[in-house]
């Protein structure tokens, strides 16, 4: 293991190249269907890869296990009922035990301050699988999405218009910092009270060009949108506000008639991470012809072996993949 890894905490920590790459990455691994010539099968060959998750998790769990398995690896799964973490012991000892005996580290934590710290003392790459405050392997995976969406490199997707109807959270921030890195728009509909923390607004605004309009209005925010997302209104950890926040947030359901008061782009598609929660969006947009949201969610996949080549096979260097 190298003394000081490349960690991927973040949209941020990726130059607006990189990203681009890896999410060019993740839809060539797609479109090659791995052969068995593929020049990644054995890339973590004889390695482990720990995945701690201090929460629950169908598609990040998923596609990084897969991913790890597609390369050759072994995935160890830590659940937070299976290691001492955070009942018997330190994140600092974990950290410096776990990375000793692996290659790799993808983690899903609550506050943004365990992944950090995580990483700090891991002698390892550290992956972000989420944390209270970004999901980066999410962001890749959609950016991933409207490349393929729009058959376009995602040097091209600049002057697209997203729309993201709905709480303010970690999935939002990382897609925000991202949006400005590749040039596209984005407009933000929340209820007030519910909106982009003043620290992370100016960590969006210094991440490149691009436009970020905030709004109360949902209709004013889809105004245009070649893309309307959205995400749960009661992310992990948020449970005991759950009353209060179905209340704030009723009128911010994604529904074909919102999208047509606000006037979207007539051919405009829907986005979710995903898992999904039938007040935030209709069934008729979810399930509908407009919804992207099964091949994003499959995307996870090829995103996180994009991911796992950069950080883990070639130590922090994002570059084209071979195929
Ligand atoms: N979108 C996403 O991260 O889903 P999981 O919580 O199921 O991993
Ligand atoms: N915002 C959600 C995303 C789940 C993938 C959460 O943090 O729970």
């Amino acid at each position: 293991s190298s003394p000081s890894p490349r960690h991927l905490l973040s949209i941020s920590n990726l130059s607006p190249t990189e990203l681009a790459t890896l999410v060019n990455n993740a839809i060539a691994h797609k479109n090659s269907k791995l052969p068995t010539t593929w020049p990644l099968r054995n890339g973590l060959s004889n390695k482990t890869i720990a995945l701690i998750f201090s929460k629950r998790s169908t598609r990040t769990r998923v596609s990084t296990e897969g991913a790890v398995v597609a390369m050759g690896g072994h995935p160890m799964f830590l659940g937070k009922d299976d290691i001492q973490l955070g009942v018997n012991e330190s994140l600092y000892d974990t950290s410096v035990v776990i990375s000793s005996m692996v290659s790799g580290i993808v983690a899903r934590v609550g506050p943004h301050s365990d992944i950090a710290n995580l990483a700090k003392d891991s002698s390892v790459p550290v992956i972000n699988a989420l944390c209270d405050t970004y999901h980066p392997m999410q962001t890749i995976a959609d950016f991933a999405t409207l490349t393929q969406t729009f058959s376009t490199p995602a040097e091209k997707l600049k002057g697209l218009k997203i729309a993201w109807v709905g709480d303010a959270n970690n999935v939002l921030f990382d897609m925000c910092i991202g949006a400005r890195k590749l040039g596209v728009d984005m407009a933000v509909a929340t209820p007030s009270g519910y909106g982009i923390p003043d620290k992370i607004k100016q960590e969006i605004d210094a991440a490149g060009p691009g436009t970020l309009l905030e709004t109360n209005t949902p209709e004013e925010a889809v105004k245009g949108a070649n893309i309307i997302v959205t995400d749960t209104w009661i992310s992990m950890g948020q449970e005991e506000e759950k009353a209060k926040r179905l209340q704030a947030f009723s009128g911010y359901q994604v529904t074909e008639d919102l999208a047509r008061r606000g006037g979207a782009a007539e051919d405009w598609r829907f986005m979710h991470c995903l898992p999904r929660h039938p007040e935030e969006v209709s069934d008729e947009v979810f399930y509908g012809k407009r919804s992207l949201v099964f091949p994003e969610a499959e995307n996870r996949l090829w995103s996180a072996i994009a991911t796992l080549e950069a950080f883990v096979v070639n130590k922090g260097e994002v570059k084209k993949t071979e195929q």
